[in-house]
């Protein structure tokens, strides 16, 4: 139980990977406040799951790129749950389009949700993190290192988040803040359920470990590098590719 006691906030903890990064760190001790954005069914049921195995856990409604909404939510959170030590901002959109279909508002909407939404809840959580410090996550993806056919500003957004993550990492080492990402290479959620099956029958044949990524497989790096074992660890992002790049 290596976060009992602590305070966790998972933004996307509705589905997929950070549904599964809740689950993990209620099992690793935490309390865990979810946030998602619409899926309230999903969500509440994440929660009731962690409930039912001994957990504590409760769901918060915020869309994550407006700075009024998360800073709400996050005082919420603190006031129901206490001083926050683990901030996993898991949620994100993925748009495909090539590049002569990239349009003002598919740009928009990728940096607003995968990029500005880590500003905004940085920025909502850090009156509220507990005086010793804490561990902040991100998500970025191993895209950033080789973009496919339409996914450069998807990718963009989260070469930007990583630069974000090692700029905020400088700034709160000193409190004892660590800031890190984690990069996934493709991982079975509903983001990727569009993807032709011989597209990912080509990506589990280029992967040395040869299968694609589980949302646990993801979930157990996200518990480590909020634990204390991570302690010495900051401004990285942790490849987690099952050997892909
Ligand atoms: N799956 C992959 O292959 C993969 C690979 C690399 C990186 N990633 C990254 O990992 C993260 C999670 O991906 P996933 O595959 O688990 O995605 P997913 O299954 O599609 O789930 C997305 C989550 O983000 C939440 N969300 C989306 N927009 C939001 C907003 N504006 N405000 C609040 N919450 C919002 C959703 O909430 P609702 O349920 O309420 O809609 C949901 O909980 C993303 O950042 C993604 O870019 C994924």
């Amino acid at each position: 139980m290596k976060l009992r006691g602590q305070v966790a906030i998972v933004t996307g903890g509705s589905r997929g990977i950070g549904a599964a990064v809740a689950r993990r760190l209620a099992r690793d001790g935490a309390a865990v406040a979810l946030i998602y954005q619409s899926n309230v069914e999903a969500a509440t049921q994440v929660a009731a799951d962690i409930g039912r195995h001994g957990g504590r856990a409760a769901t918060f409604q915020a869309d994550v790129t407006d700075e009024h909404a998360v800073k709400a939510a996050v005082a919420q959170i603190a006031a129901e749950f206490g001083p926050v030590n683990v901030l996993a901002h898991i949620a994100g959109v993925f748009d495909a389009a090539g590049v002569g279909e990239i349009t003002r508002d598919l740009f928009d909407r990728q940096f607003l949700i995968n990029t500005w939404s880590v500003i905004t809840t940085t920025q909502a959580t850090l009156g509220h993190f507990a005086p010793e410090g804490g561990s902040i996550i991100n998500v970025s993806t191993s895209l950033v290192h080789e973009p496919r056919a339409g996914t450069a500003v998807y990718s963009a957004s989260k070469a930007a988040l990583e630069t974000l993550t090692l700029g905020f990492a400088t700034e709160l080492g000193a409190r004892n803040i660590r800031v890190n990402a984690v990069a996934p290479a493709i991982t079975r959620t509903d983001m990727t359920a569009d993807i032709p099956q011989p597209h990912l029958d080509h990506e589990r044949s280029l992967t040395p470990l040869g299968r694609l990524a589980e949302p646990d497989d993801i979930a157990d790096v996200v518990a480590f590098v909020a634990s204390h074992d991570a302690r010495w660890i900051t401004g990285r992002t942790l490849l987690t590719d099952g050997g892909r790049m």
